[in-house]
């Protein structure tokens, strides 16, 4: 095994389980090209048990940083003796800076959805009204970065109405609740956190969720889910979460190497554009 010395190219690898369909490995080489950074970013697929291990050796091996995707977010979060605020408000951490004596862990996922609706989709999010769907790790991580760009009222909802009670909880203003709570009320901008695209299946969600105007963003990326189809059906403007993928990666991009990349041209490719 080579030691690790300065000379040697900074590695990074993205850490999930499964993890061989990760765009991120080709996104942080395209930054990397772009930027002039010289930098090697791979994958990393520890075993369902063995996220602390696996990341030790990456460490003790040189390792610089990482990208943390499913099912380790939370494990990220429980790894590191150092964490961002923004990974505290999440409880879920996305970016994993190494090459400090303490492990330092953040999370980019709110910033990247909020970066996403603001700059690309030209969403304003001052005083409107909006609804999350789902309360998991996806949805854990931008309930706060929501709320501090100035939305007048979020709405958690979720399946399993406890998780959203208990996730709406933590968040000063926030209501969360079942799938019922949605009897009335139109919203400005829906976000669904939801797995269930993944799996073909849509929220139990009325037409009557989507404001005149509104935006149906879907965190998933790369496929029309069924939540997508049923918006664009009741001829709302849609997103999916290609955008969010790209803004999340430029932001632990620039917490590692100090220097934003431009994210058009990523997204644009990814969007076979
Ligand atoms: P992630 O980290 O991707 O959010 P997760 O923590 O397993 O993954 O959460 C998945 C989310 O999708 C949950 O909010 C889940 O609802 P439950 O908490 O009730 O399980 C939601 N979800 C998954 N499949 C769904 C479906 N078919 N309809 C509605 N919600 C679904």
């Amino acid at each position: 095994m080579r030691s690790y010395t300065k000379d040697m190219t900074d590695r990074y690898v993205v850490i999930g389980n499964p993890v061989g369909h990760s765009k991120s490995p080709w996104i942080h080489a395209e930054f990397a090209r772009a930027t002039g950074q010289d930098m090697d970013y791979g994958c990393l697929e520890p075993p369902l048990d063995g996220f602390a291990e696996a990341v030790d050796a990456f460490r003790a091996s040189g390792g610089r940083g990482a990208n943390v995707t499913l099912p380790f977010k939370q494990a990220a979060f429980r790894y590191c003796a150092e964490l961002s605020a923004r990974a505290r408000a999440a409880e879920a951490v996305n970016t994993l800076v190494l090459d400090r004596s303490a492990a330092f862990g953040d999370n980019t996922d709110g910033v990247g959805l909020v970066r996403d609706l603001r700059t690309n989709l030209g969403c304003v999010l001052e005083g409107r009204r909006v609804l999350l769907l789902g309360a998991g790790g996806a949805a854990q991580g931008v309930v706060q970065p929501l709320l501090e760009s100035g939305v007048a009222l979020l709405v958690v909802v979720n399946r399993t109405a406890a998780r959203a009670r208990a996730l709406a909880a933590r968040f000063k203003g926030v209501r969360g609740g079942g799938y019922d709570l949605l009897e009335d009320g139109a919203f400005d901008l829906v976000v669904n956190a939801t797995a269930a695209g993944l799996v073909g299946a849509l929220p139990p969600i009325p037409p009557r969720v989507f404001a005149r105007d509104a935006l149906a963003y879907d965190m998933v990326y790369g496929c029309e889910t069924p939540f997508l189809a049923f918006a664009r059906e009741h001829r709302v403007r849609v997103s999916d979460g290609t955008g969010m993928l790209v803004e999340q990666a430029a932001e632990s991009f620039l917490i590692w190497r100090g220097v934003r990349p431009r994210t058009d041209a990523v997204r644009d490719a990814l969007r076979g554009g």
